[in-house]
């Protein structure tokens, strides 16, 4: 019996083939449909100063109060690993005077994010976000078209049975008066409030709705609602939101509890969600954020995004997909180590012919090492032994139907594709 000396920490996994072919298809996916709507890939560091999530996440969220892998550099300065994309982008967007260049800039990312949270099925201290970020647009239709986006990509890999809530939470005008609704709410509930809500009640009252304690939920489930306290202006920017994924012929429903547990939000907020996972059960989720960029030392810029949880995703795509590895063209049997020698030649000649060539570099029986073509579903075997060798010849037969001829050493190369051409012509 082997020991295994080391593991991987709580919370996290490795993510092993056949499986990164899945998640190489959803990032191809997610790129070129992304690009369809404008959209660059940016690239920012998985580390941060801490003070910049605290700032943006907001100091009395779950995520800050306690999921931040949180560290001291050498230098003693406070770091934290990304629990999120967008503060880095909006930090990059105005680090690197990105709002200088012509106005609308759309980014995504592609990425691991971290988070201290209790492991369990759809929820990693590790996990990985593909998400999106748009600045510079007012217009409510941009919501609905980060919407459309997510949706045309979700489509595209076939998941179905989702369901987009989405909320107003106001803006700097009406939110206080909310606010003091709640509490006064909140006040009249106080005794039966956890302490984290207590503490959240002084803080960051809104911050309650993120609340798991059951006497909670059921006290914030009969609190007001922010969409009764909306401003004109966001009352107006919501509706169009609302008629712009109507005429997307987006289906959705509106949730008036939801707040999104980062304080960065304005007025629109959404989920993606799916009966299909549990208790973890958004797939993605998003919303404007109309103040963080001037927050962060950068013009007045309205910006909205939204992020993927990639392992739900992938989750949701196992249980409809197959996630067998593409075939390798060729599969070179050889026997004896004159003919492997003429194997490595050969291989490497099909590779610079863009051909994905397998070796079996000599090891094992004729039998076992068509054995192992099979496995790999290689779509041809080419087999060289001394004999062929002498003879100038190779046999190549075609796995996927039993044909098989002799070929010409010199000829290697035409008489592949002409195998390989066949295989696909039936
Ligand atoms: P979020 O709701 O915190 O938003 O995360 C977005 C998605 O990431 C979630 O819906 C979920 O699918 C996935 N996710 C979050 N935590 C975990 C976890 N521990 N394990 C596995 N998956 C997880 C944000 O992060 C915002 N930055 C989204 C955004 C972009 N808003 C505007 N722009």
């Amino acid at each position: 019996m082997m020991s295994v000396k080391f593991r991987t920490i709580k919370g996290v996994q490795d993510i092993l083939p056949p499986k990164t072919y899945l998640w190489q298809r959803v990032e191809d996916a997610a790129r070129r449909i992304f690009s369809l709507f404008g959209f660059s890939e940016i690239r920012t560091p998985i580390m941060e100063f801490t003070e910049l999530f605290i700032r943006s996440i907001g100091e009395d969220t779950d995520i800050v109060e306690k999921e931040m892998y949180t560290f001291q550099d050498r230098a003693g300065r406070s770091i934290t690993l990304r629990p999120e994309g967008t503060a880095s982008v909006v930090r990059a967007y105005i680090q690197n005077n990105l709002y200088n260049l012509p106005a609308p800039q759309k980014f995504y990312y592609c990425g691991p994010m971290f988070r201290y949270e209790r492991p369990q099925k759809g929820r990693y201290r590790q996990f990985h976000q593909i998400g999106v970020e748009a600045f510079s647009i007012d217009d409510p239709y941009l919501e609905a078209e980060l919407i459309e986006m997510l949706w045309l990509l979700l489509e595209h890999l076939g998941i179905e049975d989702l369901n987009t809530e989405v909320n107003s939470i106001g803006c700097t005008q009406c939110r206080p008066l909310y606010k003091e609704n709640l509490l006064e709410y909140l006040k009249g509930n106080m005794d039966s409030l956890c302490s984290d809500c207590k503490r959240r009640y002084q803080h960051n009252p809104l911050r309650v709705f993120d609340c798991k304690v059951d006497t909670c939920k059921g006290i914030i489930s009969s609190a007001p609602k922010i969409t009764e306290f909306l401003c004109n202006t966001c009352k107006e920017h919501f509706s169009r939101f609302l008629s712009s994924l109507r005429k997307l012929d987006i289906p959705y429903s509106i949730n008036p509890s939801m707040v999104r547990g980062l304080d960065y939000y304005t007025r629109t907020v959404f989920e993606v969600t799916t009966t299909a996972l549990g208790a973890q059960n958004a797939v993605a989720a998003g919303g404007r954020y109309d103040t963080l960029v001037e927050e962060f030392g950068g013009p007045k810029t309205p910006a909205a995004g939204f992020a993927i949880g990639m392992e739900r995703l992938i989750t949701l795509l196992e249980e409809k997909t197959d996630t067998e590895p593409p075939q390798p063209d060729v599969y070179i049997v050889s026997l004896g180590t004159d003919a492997t020698d003429r194997a490595y030649t050969i291989a490497s000649t099909l590779r610079r012919e863009g051909l994905w060539t397998e070796l079996s570099y000599g090891m094992g029986s004729l039998k076992s090492q068509l054995r192992r073509a099979d496995r790999f579903r290689a779509k041809l075997a080419l087999i060289i032994g001394e004999d062929e060798l002498k003879r100038g010849t190779l046999t190549c037969k075609r796995l996927t139907d039993g044909f098989q001829g002799e070929i010409k050493l010199t000829d290697v190369v035409s008489d592949i594709k002409r195998f390989l051409n066949h295989d696909q012509d039936t």
